[in-house]
């Protein structure tokens, strides 16, 4: 009997929105970029001061797929709350999207709750926005604006 989780064979590219990167909430950054990157081997992108969110952010680079160390500079900002509530760990799960403004809508009417209703800019001029984690099963979602 066939199950309808495996795709059927040459049905092309998956389907579905790409994650784009994983964030993590990290202490000390150079301390887990001695894990990710000394001993792990992902490749590190320069680290970054969010001057508005307090946060310093490092992208990594795996085969296939990207990882976001977030570490806050002050414990009051969203991440530095985070680590104070939950510790270190996973952070958000970014997926992109081609249609941010239609994706927020159709999570709003679905009752998901939306921690932007209106998408913000990230640091270089990106359009983003975050689902809350109490309406996605734990998981914070940032929907990432793709321009294609
Ligand atoms: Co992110």
């Amino acid at each position: 009997m066939a199950s309808h989780h495996v795709s059927p064979p040459d049905q092309g590219p998956p389907a579905g929105p790409a994650i784009h990167h994983i964030g993590i909430a990290v202490a000390d950054t150079a301390a887990a970029l001695r894990l990710y990157v000394g001993t792990l081997g992902l490749r590190p992108g320069p680290t970054e001061l969010n001057e508005r969110e307090r946060v310093k952010i490092t992208f990594l680079d795996g085969r296939s797929g990207r990882l976001e160390l977030l570490e806050p500079t002050e414990p009051d900002s969203a991440v530095g709350r985070f680590l104070e509530k939950r510790g270190e760990g996973m952070h958000h799960l970014c997926l992109e999207v081609t249609d941010l403004e239609g994706e927020l809508t159709r999570l709003a009417t679905a009752g998901y709750q939306l921690v932007d209703q209106i998408p913000r800019r990230g640091m270089h001029g990106e359009r983003l926005a975050f689902v809350h984690p109490k309406s996605t099963h734990g998981v914070m979602i940032e929907l990432y604006e793709v321009v294609r």
